[in-house]
């Protein structure tokens, strides 16, 4: 699937929405995600986070687990939106890179404006994956 300037728009536009919905009391800092499936569905996620510190979840596993909850096994992309254009962190790109090593990450900030685009096994170089279980 080509990632057209409007994907690219309508991706951005998805987690910027999807920001608004954080619950981020304790950290402030709100994150929203979209993830494009290559069903073509977008499927958005935002951080929720909880009075027990560690139980809480980032934007971007929560649009994943979404997804691959719904049925989805593939991704092209995702839109990360913050504040500033802030970079997913390790435990979001190990996740993501399960579902599409190659997909394109957007980073962008809280009006939308793309800071960075790059490939996810850019952000994840020699990641960890399925194939690694079965060299045993
Ligand atoms: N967070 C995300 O949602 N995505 C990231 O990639 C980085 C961190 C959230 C987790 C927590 O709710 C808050 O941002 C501060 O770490």
């Amino acid at each position: 699937m080509r990632l057209t300037e409007k994907r690219k728009r309508d991706l951005i536009d998805r987690a910027r929405r999807a920001r608004r919905r954080a619950y981020a009391p304790y950290s402030g800092y709100a994150v929203g995600a979209a993830l494009l499936a290559s069903s073509g569905k977008i499927y958005a996620g935002a951080n929720v986070e909880n009075a027990a510190y560690p139980t809480g979840t980032c934007a971007e596993r929560s649009a994943a687990f979404h997804a691959v909850s719904q049925g989805e096994r593939s991704f092209e992309a995702i839109a990360v939106v913050t504040e500033a254009g802030g970079s997913p962190c390790g435990a979001c790109r190990q996740v993501l890179s399960e579902f599409g090593p190659e997909m394109t990450v957007l980073i962008a900030d809280r009006d939308g404006r793309l800071v960075r685009q790059l490939k996810l096994s850019r952000l994840l170089p020699y990641a960890f994956g399925p194939r690694h279980l079965k060299q045993r």
